[in-house]
């Protein structure tokens, strides 16, 4: 989704605002630009419609200039053209803006404030910014107390830069619900709306709460309420490293991310276990789940998916009952919530808007909440009484594949510890099961061209596509048509292989193809009579199964892994799958089309 850059220092700002918003493209944009001042105080604005690629012909990067603001935009409000990029100007061309996130009144402010001001382009954030300069000239304020007085007014979601070209050495930042740090440096600071949009420069981050807003020089920086109280919030170090965003020798990030999941197994259950040896997680976090009588796990898209796996983990090893809710859906039909309910969030990014939606909820009625996340710091992680994270590293392709199978481990060590704390570890021996099945995952990544083949032969030409299975495997199922439909743009569905019959089958024709996993016995004969039924009506038929439920004629056979792990390992050839049509395709596996890597819209 957007991005926003911004810098006040003594680097050449078009370089700086640049690398910044390259480091932002995987999260999805369709439009880009710049803003800066030049050391005589004069303005230039960029932006161009497409990649950061195209806006890079079009800058001057012979202008002497040390401040600047940057933007990826992603449309909400209006399509993508240079009009519709940020940054935005006043008509007046005094402030200049860039904004992420969505104006609820924007129609209303327009209405009630701009009179005959015309924009240019027709998004929600223009308004703000010609807003910002109707209240500066009509109440004479300074630039920055006309942001306080917009800042009141607006209703929505927001991360705002702004410049005034009367205050030229000082940059203004604010948010509301959309995230946004300040960045520390000797002789500059920064404002990001992700980390690593600025790693470059610096690894030392200021926090910006809902509500504040922020003036930075290149030597000072202010925090304050939107009321005007001065906050006072100490800086850390944040882990990364700005060579965890690099792809090294992969051709591109979803292929490494697919590599490292054995890995990221591993990695996760170091990190978790104690110094007997045995998993563990915070004690507070332990009671609270262990006194709760239900567990709901609220996601979307493929951390939805991994939420319906965690569900028989936790309730098989665990014997704790686990709903799964669709963040988006929540409100809309909220569940019955029983005496201890307790809350799990899972989310790759931490930042997804709709799932935010649903933990303030939730925190307004007092129930104990957990974010599991890759993001440390991140906003779901902060808002949620407690966190536990992914370690996967840095996810980059806007296709999960690492953050899927690290939500399932972590939820497999809480199922675990949960488990060992009722008397019921007996049922599985979790360490060496989770390296039983990253084991497996490098077995299945140095088969790696018989899917390519695969891909070749089942998705070579298809429009559409199904993936079938039962119980964990139609989990399995749901993720692995994900991945195919939103980087290949095959249409696919996800479907419980029994309940094809009870209408879908209608959509199997001669060619169709139907990809099936089997790695449960207790369903292994009843998908097979699933795939005879849609063989027998001309589908393709692609069976993934499991050593010990295959058979010779299956077309890919997965290494044994404990049953209830099994995900972990048939998801692989899902992942490669897609990966392998889209390159065959030749789309780009990385940055799907219309699709943004975090969410942060409702
Ligand atoms: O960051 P989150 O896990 O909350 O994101 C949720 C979905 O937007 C995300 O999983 C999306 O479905 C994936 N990019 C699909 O590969």
């Amino acid at each position: 989704m957007c991005g926003i850059v911004g810098y006040i220092g003594e680097d050449a700002v078009q370089e700086v605002l640049m690398y910044g918003l390259e480091k932002l493209e995987y999260r999805g944009y369709d439009s880009a630009g710049i803003f800066i001042f030049d050391q005589k105080n004069q303005g230039h604005l960029f932006k161009e419609k497409g990649n950061i690629a195209h806006l890079r012909k079009h800058i001057d990067f012979n202008i002497p200039a040390n401040v600047g603001i940057g933007h990826t935009r992603w449309a909400t409000h209006g399509v993508p053209s240079v009009m519709n990029a940020h940054p935005h100007q006043s008509a007046d061309g005094r402030f200049t803006l860039v904004h992420n996130g969505v104006i609820e009144n924007y129609l209303e402010i327009k209405d009630t404030y701009l009179g005959n001001i015309e924009g240019k382009g027709n998004t929600d954030s223009e308004i703000v910014v010609q807003l910002i300069a109707r209240l500066a000239d009509k109440q004479n304020l300074s630039g920055k107390e006309a942001f306080r007085e917009a800042l009141k007014i607006v209703k929505g979601s927001y991360a705002f830069a702004l410049l005034d070209a009367n205050t030229p050495n000082v940059l203004y930042a604010a948010k509301n619900k959309s995230p946004l740090l300040i960045g520390l440096g000797e002789d500059f600071n920064v404002v990001v709306s992700d980390a690593m949009a600025s790693l470059q420069q610096t690894n030392q981050y200021v926090e910006i709460e809902d509500g504040e807003m922020i003036t930075l020089t290149k030597d000072s920086v202010v925090i304050e309420t939107i009321d005007g109280e001065k906050v006072i919030r100490d800086s850390y170090q944040a882990e990364l490293d700005a060579s965890d965003f690099e792809k090294g020798t992969h051709s591109s990030y979803m292929i490494k991310e697919i590599e490292e999941q054995a890995a990221v197994i591993r990695k996760i259950v170091q990190h978790y276990q104690d110094a007997e040896g045995k998993l563990s997680i915070p004690t507070k976090l332990r009671k609270n789940l262990m006194d709760a009588d239900r567990i709901h796990i609220v996601a979307c898209g493929t951390s939805y998916n991994a939420g319906w796996v965690g569900k028989p983990l936790l309730e098989n090893i665990a014997e704790i009952p686990v709903e799964v809710h669709l963040s988006s859906e929540f409100s809309y039909a909220p569940p019955l919530i029983s005496g201890k309910p307790f809350f799990i969030f899972l989310t790759q990014s931490g930042e997804t808007a709709d799932s935010r939606q649903v933990l303030k909820m939730i925190r307004k009625w007092d129930y104990p909440t957990l974010t599991i996340t890759n993001v440390a710091g991140s906003t779901l992680s902060r808002e949620a009484n407690d966190t536990l994270l992914l370690h996967a590293g840095p996810e980059i392709a806007v296709a999960s594949t690492k953050a899927y199978t690290a939500q399932i481990t972590v939820l497999a060590v809480v199922a675990d510890v949960l488990a060992r704390e009722k008397g019921l570890e007996k049922k599985i021996n979790m360490i060496p099961e989770l390296g039983i099945a990253a084991n497996a995952i490098e077995t299945i990544i140095n088969e790696k061209n018989r899917i390519s083949e695969l891909a070749n032969l089942y998705l070579e030409d298809t429009r559409n596509a199904f993936y079938i299975g039962r119980g964990l495997d139609y989990f399995v199922s749901m993720e692995s048509a994900l991945k195919l439909k939103e980087i290949s743009y095959i249409q696919t569905e996800g479907f419980a292989a029994g309940e094809l019959k009870h209408g879908t089958i209608a959509l199997v024709e001669e060619g169709t193809p139907v990809l099936a996993f089997i790695t449960q016995e207790s369903s292994a004969n009843h998908t097979r009579g699933n795939i005879e039924e849609v063989r027998s009506r001309g589908a393709k038929t692609c069976v993934i199964a499991m050593e010990g439920l295959a058979l010779k004629t299956d077309q890919f056979i997965l290494p044994k892994t404990h049953p209830i792990l099994a995900p972990l390992v048939a998801v692989i050839p899902g992942q490669l799958l897609a990966y392998y049509a889209t390159l065959q395709r030749g789309y780009d596996v990385d940055k799907p089309r219309n699709l943004a890597k975090s969410v942060t819209v409702e």
